[in-house]
């Protein structure tokens, strides 16, 4: 075993791991990357199919984040934000405020009316578009979700909303692992243990087509939102919740939605149309929403060639719907996967709300030692800027397409129950027979061991339960999607059986870069 594999077992305690399973064999250590290719201590490479957990977006060792890291670091590499400004920080809010505002920008308009055409949700109400213009930074996903609910709660609170505002979350819901984005968060292998420590939030469904009681319709060999049949009762039951907590006195705060897909819930993606129908029925209610974009964010959902008709190039989820949150979280890809760094937009409206004299003590009384750290915002800038640029955008549209063509080729196995594929994302969920759609225990572990026979052939990603996530770097050539692609139909072969070969793709060169 490598020297450093070694020290890793001696000492390291792993996130979200069994350390029983993990001190059994020898850990993959990491030493480079480049690209969307990883090598480890033996010098073998691994294509990086899960951005190494969802954060990197253009690649390992790009070469302008580089440098601006190391033009940063000749400067200095960190001030602090408590009572101090600084120069990539100050640059980095203006892009973000940008970026976040486009939705508005290009409905020329603040206050836009809903858009025409989309059967809405009774009842109807005027459709805001926040102007998000304040910006807090903070560290990583769990703390951007913990600023959005402090700052929800405290203007619930400021502006006479209740005296102890109540906060809705979807079923499934995972918003990070501090305390207060534990008590958003609806996953009990997680979350139960804790309960003790946490405060009580509601949950409603999720729009789960694939395993929705409402959906009548039969299993396909297509993704489960295309075929389903239903009256949206998922979007009922959001009203029924909303309606019952006024009836309480005590009407919900905000909602807390990742948008157009949840991720760790088992990547469930949203029916077209479920957003923006439940962004009425929170805004109808005098909510706010709170759009948990930690994993959607930077380009994540693809390239929405229009937004309302309007020709677009917004970065974020929310706007594909046409929806503009009043709490925007970003972190994972906001510094394009180098640093960790995260940013919480909010509108002057709730900034208003925390002003006062020294002495009202109105001040939001919460911040991190690293706060807007010069390294990670030179990082996030020149992330931004690359994402911004036309080659960028034609690698996105690439990607999204060479996996959409090649994901078809992994339908003729019968233990993939359904294939979900929301722009540059994909779960490809694992079932004992795609025609019942029964799924697996999780002691089975099916997902796991199906990641675990991409690895051997050179595939690095994480299972969310019995879901196969693949999120890979925008930079990923057609190539080594082919190669990603190829190694899921060999796991799930080796884990399950032979089943026939579709229309096999992966014929392209072996090499991984
Ligand atoms: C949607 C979402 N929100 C929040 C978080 C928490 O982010 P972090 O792990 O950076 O704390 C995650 C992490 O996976 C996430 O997927």
């Amino acid at each position: 075993m490598h020297k450093l594999a070694q020290l890793d077992r001696r000492y390291v305690w792993h996130p979200f791991t069994q350390m029983r399973d993990w001190l059994r064999r020898e850990p993959i250590l990491i030493v480079a990357g480049q690209g969307a290719v990883l090598r480890d201590t033996h010098g073998r490479e691994y294509l990086d199919a899960n951005a190494s957990v969802w954060t990197n977006l253009h690649g390992h060792n790009h070469p302008k984040i580089n440098a601006a890291i190391r033009g940063q670091l000749k400067k200095i590499a960190h001030s602090s934000a408590l009572g101090l400004a600084n120069e990539p920080a100050s640059l980095l809010a203006q892009k973000l405020v940008e970026a976040a505002n486009q939705l508005n920008a290009e409905r020329g308009t603040r206050n836009a009316e809903f858009p025409a055409g989309v059967p809405l949700a009774p009842p109807h109400s005027a459709f805001r578009t926040p102007h998000l213009n304040k910006v807090f930074f903070s560290d990583n996903g769990s703390t951007a979700m913990e600023v959005a609910l402090k700052l929800a709660y405290e203007f619930a609170r400021r502006t006479g909303r209740g005296q102890k505002p109540k906060f809705l979350s979807l079923a499934g819901a995972y918003h990070g692992d501090t305390v207060g984005a534990v008590s958003l968060g609806h996953i009990d292998l997680f979350h139960k243990a804790y309960a003790g420590l946490l405060f009580k939030s509601d949950k409603v469904m999720s729009p789960y087509c694939y395993r929705c009681p409402f959906n009548r319709a039969k299993p396909e060999r297509a993704d489960a939102r295309d075929y389903r049949r239903c009256n949206w009762e998922c979007v009922g039951k959001v009203e029924t919740k909303f309606a019952a907590q006024k009836k309480r006195g005590n009407p919900y705060a905000a909602m807390v939605v990742e948008p157009l897909i949840q991720g760790a819930a088992g990547m469930i993606p949203q029916p077209a149309g479920w957003l923006r129908r439940v962004a009425e029925i929170v805004r109808g209610n005098g909510a706010q929403l709170i759009a948990d974009e930690v994993m959607t964010g930077f380009g994540r959902t693809g390239i929405p060639s229009t937004i309302n008709d309007q020709p677009s190039t917004s970065l974020f989820a929310c706007h594909q719907e046409g929806i503009q949150p009043d709490f925007l979280c970003l972190a994972k890809g906001l510094s394009g996967g180098y640093v960790p760094m995260a940013a919480t937009l909010t509108t002057q409206e709730v900034f208003d709300a925390f002003l006062g004299e020294y002495e009202e003590f109105k001040t939001f009384f919460h911040g991190h030692s690293y706060t807007a750290n010069q390294l990670g915002t030179a990082a996030a800038l020149a992330s931004l800027q690359i994402l911004q640029g036309p080659a960028s955008v034609r690698a996105r549209q690439l990607l999204e397409h060479t996996l959409r063509e090649e994901l078809k080729t992994v339908w003729s196995s019968p233990n993939v129950g359904d294939i979900r594929q929301v722009g540059l994302m994909v779960g490809v969920e694992l079932v004992r027979d795609w025609r019942t759609r029964e799924a697996f225990g999780l002691r089975e572990r099916a997902g796991t061991r199906v990641c675990e026979a991409m690895a051997r052939r050179g595939v690095l990603t994480r299972p969310v339960g019995n879901v196969v996530v693949l999120m890979p770097p925008y930079c990923t050539t057609p190539v080594q999607v082919r190669r990603i692609v190829e190694a899921l139909r060999d796991a799930l072969r080796e884990v399950f059986g032979k089943f026939p070969r579709a229309r096999n793709r992966a014929s392209g060169p072996r090499t991984l870069a």
